[in-house]
């Protein structure tokens, strides 16, 4: 059983295994150069002799034990044929929803048009370089799905002003991002994919009473769904704030934490297997420091099942070395 399903599946706690969320990207020199040649980012995702190499690309240099598909969450608006771009230092930008079309929007057409994103997840499952380490295939949650293709950019702080003003829209967008997310998480597990991330990188913009609606039961649905696949699902609802009652409702198989979360009170309240924490500027300082806050996490998770990664993407601007540095010592503790 490879060292992730260790954890995950059999709580086992002597195993410490690592990944790093954004793995693959722009930190890495021969990421860039291929990035370079690729100005469309969509592009690159759907060209899946490059995206699969890109997936691999941190695997050949670090000791790490598991590849994360190099693809994104918003893969799935596009699919839906809602427009999404990347601009250079702007993020993503999403065209107007066609509602009525979306509505009649069928399932093969959606995985025709995101087939390559499959296909690269089997090179990759089927690669050498994965052997007894897992493939992680994802998802955006439904939350962080609907800001997008509602704000149609990144919300920053802030959601736009009448975000929640067509309540008939939110509706019919949250129905067919529950259908669809479906199917993108059964057509990764089928071509290889042996854990499922679940990203609600904006859980923290809601409102406590509005978790229940817009959080815990889409989420829990597609958690249920994962399981039922017999696949395990972690769970990332970035700065929610209420980390142990989303544990308790929604039940992943791990809870992947961002780096603002008190690590030791995180453990006294949550039994499942635990993921990530260290802030990703930690990166950033000397080797000393990275240490220093790396080993605070280990410290505080030895007796449990716990995952080592970060409380968010890694940094663009973080020096490869210094990941090199991070892996080796996770290894070795
Ligand atoms: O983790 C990995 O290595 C796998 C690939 C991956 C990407 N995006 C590649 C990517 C994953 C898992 C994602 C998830 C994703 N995408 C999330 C959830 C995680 C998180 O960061 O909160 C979100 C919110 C997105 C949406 C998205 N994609 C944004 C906001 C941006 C622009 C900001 C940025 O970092 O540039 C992207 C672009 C993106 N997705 C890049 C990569 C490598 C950068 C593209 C480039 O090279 O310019």
């Amino acid at each position: 059983m490879t060292p992730l399903h260790q954890v995950i599946k059999n709580k086992n706690t002597k195993e410490k295994p690592i990944w790093i969320m954004r793995q693959a990207g722009r930190y890495l020199p021969e990421f860039r150069e291929i990035r370079k040649l690729n100005p469309n980012f969509i592009k690159l995702c759907l060209n899946s002799d490059l995206s699969s190499e890109i997936t691999l690309q941190p695997l050949k240099r670090f000791d790490l034990d598991a590849a994360i598909i190099f693809s994104d969450i918003l893969m799935l608006p596009y699919g839906l044929n809602q427009k999404v771009e990347f601009k250079k230092n702007f993020g993503p930008t999403l065209g107007q929803i066609e509602i009525n079309e979306m509505s009649q929007l069928g399932e093969t057409e959606f995985v025709e048009k995101i087939s390559p994103v499959y296909e690269a997840i089997k090179k990759v499952s089927n690669s050498k370089i994965t052997d007894n380490k897992n493939t992680i295939g994802f998802v955006g949650a439904p939350w962080t799905l609907l800001v997008y293709m509602i704000n149609q950019q990144s919300p920053k702080k802030n959601l736009k002003n009448n975000f929640f003003e067509d309540k008939n829209l939110i509706e019919k967008i949250l129905v067919i991002l529950e259908k669809f997310s479906k199917v993108h998480i059964k057509k990764q597990i089928e071509n290889g994919a042996n854990v499922i991330q679940i990203f609600d990188s904006w859980a923290g913009l809601l409102e406590e009473k509005d978790l229940q609606k817009y959080i815990y039961s889409p989420t829990l649905r597609l958690v249920n769904y994962v399981k039922s696949l017999n696949i395990p699902v972690i769970c990332f609802p970035r700065e929610i704030k209420k980390y142990k009652e989303f544990c308790d409702i929604v039940k992943p198989d791990a809870i992947s934490i961002d780096y603002n979360v008190d690590s030791k009170l995180i453990l006294k309240n949550i039994q499942i297997p635990i993921q990530g924490g260290l802030d990703p500027k930690v990166l950033l300082s000397d080797k000393e420091n990275l240490k220093k806050e790396a080993i605070k996490y280990l410290d505080i998770f030895k007796d449990h099942p716990y995952i080592f990664n970060l409380g968010h993407g890694v940094l663009p601007e973080t020096d490869p070395n210094m990941m090199d540095y991070l892996v080796k010592m996770v290894k070795d503790y």
